[in-house]
């Protein structure tokens, strides 16, 4: 598959300002029943953004989406797009094109047809019709395809067409429900690669949902975690990965050590009998705490005296070795990543003992009482 490279005509979204708010969500919520899928969110959005909604199955991701469309109205809260009160209007008159999960063509049109819809709709002039579907088409890498069925089309060709459809009214807003999940892996990462190229050119604001978070952390500038209908952390790839602020953001974007441990004083804890220094942390008063590490972050070395653990497994994964610790003073589990020459360093066998090196700034301290879910 090549790149998404064709020129763009100077119309297609030639003017975008980055600095302003695109979109502005205040205090939506919204209720099916008695069940609140949806409970006070507010966020805001720039103009030309492009920002995940993460979370586990059910939490409210595509709710948010729709009520973002007009697709299923919020029970209550603002929606502001471009600084206009776009809260009760139908879809219709909102600024939006859309892709979803399954590839939702018409089966009984041609690609040509497909991408043509929307215009014929605004009744354009049909030689602007012909020249915007030929431009989208190249902008998508089909060229040549127009008189195709969808059924003729694989997965990727599918949701491409689907994508240069949400594009060809030029909406200012693009949302995506899951667009690649549908796709096998190698399809799905090299559109990924794509789509973000497209994306970053046309400047157009786009939202897209996943449960993903490899593919949230490669292709948003921000991130929005959503947990049982709220909103648990809104940041960067690198803030929701390096910063979690919830031991629920910790568990669902990356992997993570988690340690019981307890609070020393404003920055520091005790990990069995070894005392260890981490960044400040608020716990003071707190009993008891749960350590939040990743493996990456455990460095091993061969002194054993201070924090030290068994080797129980050690797996080859290529770029570094995945090892399976225990730790041997406080009795728990611990997976560390390493380099092939660290582990040459410690000398590191199944059943040998290493000692632990817990970088300060690379642990984390959350409340005990708080259940990863
Ligand atoms: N029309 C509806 N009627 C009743 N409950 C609904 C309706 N639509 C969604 N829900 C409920 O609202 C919650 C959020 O659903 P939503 O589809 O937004 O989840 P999601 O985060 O997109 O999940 P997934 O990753 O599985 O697509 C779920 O508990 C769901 O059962
Ligand atoms: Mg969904």
């Amino acid at each position: 598959m090549q790149s998404m490279t064709a020129a763009l005509s100077p119309g297609l979204y030639a003017e975008v300002k980055k600095s302003d708010t695109h979109l502005a969500i205040t205090q939506l919520t919204k209720r099916f029943g008695d069940f609140t899928a949806l409970k006070q969110i507010d966020l805001e959005i720039q103009e030309g953004e492009f920002v995940c909604f993460l979370g586990p199955s059910g939490c409210g991701k595509t709710t948010l989406l729709r009520a973002i469309a007009g697709l299923a109205p919020q029970s209550s809260g603002k929606i502001i797009q471009r600084g206009c009160d776009v809260s009760t209007l139908p879809p219709q008159e909102r600024d939006f094109g859309i892709v979803f999960q399954s590839y939702a063509l018409f089966p009984n049109l041609t690609v040509y047809g497909n991408i043509a819809y929307g215009l014929r709709n605004r009744r354009e002039d049909r030689h602007c019709i012909r020249a915007r579907v030929t431009e989208l088409l190249a902008l998508v890498d089909l060229a040549g395809s127009e008189s195709k069925y969808p059924a003729a089309l694989s997965g990727g060709q599918q949701q491409r067409v689907a994508l240069a459809r949400a594009l060809a009214t030029e909406p200012s807003l693009l949302l995506l429900d899951e667009p690649l999940s549908a796709l096998d892996a190698r399809v799905r990462v090299n559109l990924r690669g794509q789509m973000k190229a497209l994306q970053r050119r046309l400047g157009v604001t786009t939202i897209m949902v996943t449960h993903d978070q490899e593919e949230a952390l490669t292709m948003a500038d921000r991130i929005v975690v959503m947990n049982h209908g709220v909103i648990e952390q809104i940041g960067t790839p690198e803030e929701v990965y390096r910063q979690p602020v919830s031991e629920f953001v910790a568990t669902f974007v990356g992997s993570m050590n988690f340690l019981d441990a307890v609070p020393e004083g404003s920055s520091g804890l005790r990990l069995g009998s070894q005392c260890l220094k981490c960044l400040p942390h608020g716990l003071d008063d707190s009993p008891r705490a749960r350590l939040a590490v990743r493996p990456e972050d455990v460095a091993l070395t061969p002194c054993t005296t201070g924090l030290s653990a068994t080797v129980q497994g050690i797996e080859f994964l290529g770029a570094f070795l995945r090892v399976r610790l225990h730790l041997d003073d406080s009795d728990q589990p611990l997976l560390a990543d390493v380099s092939a020459r660290d582990a040459e360093s410690v000398a590191l066998a199944v059943n040998g003992r290493v000692g632990i090196s817990l970088p300060a700034a690379a642990i984390r301290l959350y409340p005990a009482s708080e259940v990863a879910s």
